[in-house]
């Protein structure tokens, strides 16, 4: 099994940017733990990351015919672009949308979120083990879709 793992603009920052919301944790170090689950269960993961939403856009039809699943933040791109969504929705794999913070108790503008209309499933508040929670849940609906 193969998943990707897309993350959004600032996510690079992690470790540095408003550690009160995101946490001590550097992006590295969050893929490094993810790694060793994802490891144990036998599962691959892609990482990835970019500043540009052209590039998660490509990123995202890549994945066509080469993962199973993808685990995505798209971080502002989130509240804002209908290319992210429209890309997860033209890919038809099972997506689950992780966010670090909780979006529906900080600013308005970050309750919404576009992009989570074409995922699966979203995570939301539970710190960087919201990537773990995402693995878990993808691994199954991947599971589910192959059995
Ligand atoms: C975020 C929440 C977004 O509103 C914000 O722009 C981010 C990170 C999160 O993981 O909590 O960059 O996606």
């Amino acid at each position: 099994m193969k998943i990707a793992v897309i993350q959004g603009p600032n996510l690079n920052m992690l470790g540095i940017r408003e550690k009160h919301i995101y946490g001590p944790m550097s992006l590295e170090q969050i893929h490094e733990q993810l790694k060793a689950s994802a490891d144990q269960n036998n599962v691959e993961l892609e990482f990835f990351q970019s500043n540009l939403e052209g590039e998660i856009v490509d990123r995202i039809q890549e994945c066509l015919g080469e993962v199973d699943g993808i685990i995505i933040n798209p971080a502002a791109y989130s509240h804002t672009s209908i290319a992210i969504k429209d890309a997860l929705s033209a890919v038809n794999l099972p997506v689950v949308e992780v966010h670090i913070s909780n979006i529906y108790k900080r600013e308005e503008f970050r309750q919404k979120s576009i992009t989570a209309s074409a995922s699966t499933g979203v995570i939301s508040g539970f710190g960087p083990f919201g990537y773990h929670l995402g693995l878990i849940s993808l691994m199954q609906m991947i599971t589910e879709i192959k059995a």
